[in-house]
């Protein structure tokens, strides 16, 4: 009886409502008198027309209420109005990159359901509302980008469900409030970089214990000594704190431990590891010397570092001979123990080229559709926010229009993805690699892998510039290096141009930098890296033949995307190898090596069987590379009829004591003859690192000071 006296009412108001607006729809015209210009016309269908405002340009609403305004990027300006907060059922606010200015009001927050406020780069000043900590849904708050100052209000603890928090680039002011780490533990990004907070930074930032990708405090004012609790936070997470005015010694424990120089710089007063200022009143034990992970001169600038390793007490060349002679005996022994099986895995595989492969869309089913169905999804309100170029670099000024305004060239297809090669119209040039549809539900985890490597600096590594993250499409922006690949430069193949053959002085000066870059991934980097999939193809050259390691993380990246059918056939392509050759472990296997170079003869012996991948995967794969440039033969060698790779061929070169002119790429043969001596030791460094034991191969620092002493004996 009940229920049908309320449908009865129900019906006949919104009889009398037809043609009129509702309250929310009210509420939302008040908001577009607050705004002064809209030279898009977005706002051009909010009219009084309707009944209902749900139909109207970036309104979305569930049971007839609105749930989620998003006007991004439409060159609005004027004023945020407080009639959002009339919206009871509002949950996501999205405004960003517009020109809206003033204050934030604070009857905004009288929507107590807000769980996403993104109003990023726009021109909003004047302090957080203390009301803010009446939303208990809040997890994102994003309002980088504007001109916000005063302190963060304290009751900002009280949003505890909190997830994203990023101020960065304001003028806030004031130390943060207490209580911050222990009640925020949900914070997964935290970014308060380019304000002026100051104060010491609290030592419970330590609970905030998912948090992920960088935790940026840099560019700010905050001093004092770094609480050792930051060490307790995930190993993964990387600290950035540069240009603050933090003094005294850097704990060494957890997540701070091992950490290159380049998280602290700018603090004059820090002292100790691995900074070279040593603490004058502490003890022996922070003296800069203990530290391994760094030699003191080092800069990532600093291409020929040949002084690099001359404290650091790396092996000494007769050493290395040593070693290197007794492991030639080692790979007689276990390199034949192990052939058999390795040269099946290889030759089945044949050394499956990247290139081979065609690019074919999976013909599957259309993309999410964007309304919010019956349960609103968390991920969703991030994909909507997503639709745009995101920088990783602050020298990053193009936008995604110009990108896609932009002439682009097919370079090529790989494995994973096309990649185009752009030039802007101001000329400059860029590679863009689009991977695949798919995967629109892993957003985060696509986000943090690809901000974690545009993290990576170094002139030796393809640095990424932005990404861009839609449910179609997902697209990485590199810098765009111009000489083509080692792959290219050793064995020709680059069609067009003829062919010359690169000097021994040039493809030393590759192996130097392809180490250094190497070195930099595995000891500097913000964390430790595995390359995972290094092989010619994958090695770019620059404007002087420079070497840049390319594709670093690429793998995974494809697998969060999740739509490369490559990637799958690979897996499946291994798993089948696998179950041929071995039947123990295989499946498990294969799981990683959807990441890595599966059936590549660059892939080191025991990435088949181990899962956790090691950076002595990387160094053996560069001792293959190392071959290829010494003897200019490709990974499969063909001996009368036998195709062989490439490792197992020099091995059998070696046993048969076979003269090195026959070993040796023909081309250096004539020109280099004098530099036999040096042709030999770099030669002993590649047999070291295809060593089949993990262990006994060397790690990137030492081939790399091996190599420089290298050229210092020789000039
Ligand atoms: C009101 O919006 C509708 C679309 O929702 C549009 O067709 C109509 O022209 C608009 N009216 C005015 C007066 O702008
Ligand atoms: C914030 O900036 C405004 C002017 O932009 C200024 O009047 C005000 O004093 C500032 N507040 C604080 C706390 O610095
Ligand atoms: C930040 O505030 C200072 C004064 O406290 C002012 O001089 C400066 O222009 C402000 N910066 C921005 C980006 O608003
Ligand atoms: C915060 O972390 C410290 C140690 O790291 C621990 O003792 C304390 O209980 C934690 N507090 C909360 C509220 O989790
Ligand atoms: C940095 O901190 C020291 C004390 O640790 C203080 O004396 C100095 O004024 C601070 N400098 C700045 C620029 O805030
Ligand atoms: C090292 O070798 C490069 C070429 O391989 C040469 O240009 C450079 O001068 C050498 N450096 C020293 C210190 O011998």
């Amino acid at each position: 009886m009940f229920s049908l006296v309320l449908f009865i009412l129900l019906f006949c108001n919104s009889q009398a409502l037809a043609g009129s607006l509702n309250d929310e729809g009210y509420a939302l015209l008040t908001f577009k008198q607050s705004i002064r210009e809209d030279p898009e016309g977005s706002l051009n269908d909010w009219n009084y027309s309707d009944g209902n405002p749900c139909s109207w340009n970036g309104i979305a609403c569930k049971e007839q209420k609105v749930v989620s305004v998003s006007i991004p990027k439409k060159k609005l300006s004027g004023f945020l109005s407080s009639s959002l907060g009339l919206l009871s059922e509002l949950r996501h606010v999205n405004l960003r990159n517009n020109k809206l200015s003033g204050n934030l009001p604070s009857q905004l927050f009288n929507s107590l359901g807000i769980q996403s406020l993104v109003l990023y780069g726009n021109s909003f000043s004047g302090p957080i509302p203390s009301e803010i900590g009446n939303l208990k849904y809040l997890q994102n708050l994003d309002l980088s980008q504007n001109l916000f100052n005063g302190s963060l209000p304290a009751s900002l603890i009280q949003c505890k469900r909190l997830k994203t928090l990023d101020l960065s680039q304001n003028n806030f002011t004031g130390s943060l409030p207490e209580g911050f780490g222990t009640n925020l533990v949900s914070l997964e990004k935290l970014d308060l970089s380019f304000n002026k907070f100051d104060g010491s930074i609290p030592s419970d930032f330590g609970n905030l214990s998912s948090l992920q990708g960088t935790l940026d405090l840099s560019h700010n004012s905050f001093s004092g000594s770094i609480p050792a609790s930051l060490g307790s936070l995930p190993e993964k997470v990387y600290i950035d704190l540069t240009y603050n005015n933090l003094s005294g010694p850097i704990p060494q424990n957890g997540a701070l431990m091992n950490r290159g120089p380049t998280a602290f710089i700018g603090n004059p007063l820090l002292c100790g590891p691995p900074l070279k200022s040593p603490c004058s009143d502490s003890s022996g034990a922070s003296s800069p010397s203990s530290n391994p992970y760094l030699p003191s001169n080092y800069t990532p600038q600093s291409d020929n570092n040949v002084n690099g390793g001359r404290k650091s007490g790396g092996l000494s060349k007769s050493a290395v001979i040593a070693i290197v002679a007794s492991d030639v005996v080692g790979i007689c022994l276990i390199g034949l123990l192990f052939s058999y099986c390795y040269s099946r895995v290889c030759s089945c595989g044949k050394c499956k080229d990247e290139n081979g492969n065609d690019h074919e869309k999976g013909g599957k089913g259309r993309k999410e559709c964007l309304c919010f169905k019956k349960d609103e999804s968390e991920t969703l309100s991030e994909n909507v926010e997503q639709y745009d170029l995101v920088p990783l670099d602050p020298q990053v000024a193009f936008d995604l229009d110009e990108l896609l305004k932009a002439s682009a060239f097919v370079l090529g297809k790989s494995g994973i993805g096309i990649v185009y090669k752009v030039v802007l119209e101001d000329g400059l040039t860029l590679a863009v690699r689009r991977l695949g549809e798919g995967g629109s539900q892993r957003f985060k985890e696509f986000q943090t892998e690809v901000e974690a490597i545009g993290k990576l600096r170094h002139p030796n590594i393809v640095t990424l510039r932005a990404y861009y993250w839609s449910v179609d499409e997902k697209l990485l922006i590199y810098d765009y290096i111009p000489n083509g690949n080692l792959a290219t430069a050793i064995h020709g193949g680059g069609g067009t141009v003829a062919f010359t053959p690169l000097s021994w002085s040039v493809r030393l000066k590759i192996m130097k930098g392809i180490a250094k870059g190497l070195v930099y991934l595995h000891e500097y980097s913000p964390k430790k890296y595995v390359h995972g999939d290094l092989k010619p193809n994958n090695i770019l050259l620059g404007q002087n033949m420079e070497p840049h390691i390319s594709d670093f993380g690429l793998g995974r990246l494809a697998n969060i995307a999740g739509g490369s059918p490559t990637l799958q056939s690979r897996r499946v392509a291994s798993e089948k190898s696998q179950q041929k050759h071995q039947s123990t472990g295989s499946f498990e296997a294969a799981t990683v090596s959807s990441t890595t170079n599966v059936g590549s003869c660059y892939q080191a012996p025991e990435a088949l069987k181990v899962l956790k991948p090691s950076q002595k995967w990387d160094v053996y794969s560069y001792g293959v590379i190392l071959l290829e440039m010494i003897t200019g033969r490709s990974t499969i060698v063909l001996v009368g009829t036998l195709e062989m790779d490439i490792v197992r061929w020099i091995q059998l070169c070696i046993e048969e004591k076979k003269p090195l002119s026959d070993v040796l790429d023909p081309h250096l043969a004539q020109d280099d003859a004098d530099k036999e001596e040096e042709i030999i030791a770099v030669l002993k460094i590649a047999l070291a690192c295809i060593q089949t034991n993990p262990e006994r191969r060397p790690t990137m620092r030492h081939v790399s000071e091996t190599l420089d002493r290298l050229n210092l004996s020789s000039g």
